[in-house]
């Protein structure tokens, strides 16, 4: 397990990201929609960055199951509570791998109707990508290799750590 991101490296990419959603969204206060599990500490680092009032819900899904590759199907474990009609979403996920999590989630709210429907990632990984689908603000972004750590898992290990590891180079 080799350190990719340090504690310090992400906390400055997620000011910086912050300080760019805030003067986007400035005068607006979006539905923040973090993608459990893996982006819950992403979520709260984020939001205690912005300048911004903002709302929170999360929704769960299962693409991986408890392995390295993806399913290809996507499946909802746990829906929102907020009604997204009309309102400004930010849609923010951990990892943008193949791409199926975040296309199979955006074309679900896009359903719903949301003013606007905006995507972040804190690491794209975009050489791995089988879904056209890109994200609107991205922190990193990565060739391949499972990473681990910062709310991401390998069979559900790891979530806790405050740092980005490399688990391994290829898969
Ligand atoms: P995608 O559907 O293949 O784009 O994968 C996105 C989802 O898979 C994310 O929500 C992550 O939870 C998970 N994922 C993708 N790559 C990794 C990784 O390198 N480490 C841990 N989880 C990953
Ligand atoms: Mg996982």
């Amino acid at each position: 397990m080799t350190l990719l991101y340090s504690r310090e490296t992400i906390a400055a990419r997620v000011q910086a990201l912050a300080r760019v959603l805030s003067r986007d969204f400035v005068g607006r206060e979006p539905i923040v929609i973090g993608v459990l599990k893996g982006a819950f500490m992403f979520v709260a680092d984020l939001v205690r960055a912005l300048t911004i009032p903002v709302k929170i819900d999360f929704i769960q899904v299962a693409s991986y199951g408890s392995g390295r590759t993806s399913s290809g199907t996507v499946q909802v474990l746990t829906d929102l509570r907020c009604d997204i009609r009309g309102q400004d979403v930010v849609l923010v996920d951990t990892v943008l791998d193949t791409g199926f999590t975040l296309g199979a989630l955006r074309d679900l709210l896009a359903e719903r109707q949301p003013r606007t429907l905006s995507t972040c990632v804190l690491l794209d990984k975009r050489g791995q990508r089988q879904v056209a689908v890109q994200a609107d603000y991205v922190g990193f972004t990565l060739a391949d290799g499972f990473v681990v750590g910062y709310g991401l898992d390998h069979a559900e290990a790891y979530r806790h750590l405050d740092s980005i590891y490399l688990l391994s180079p290829a898969r």
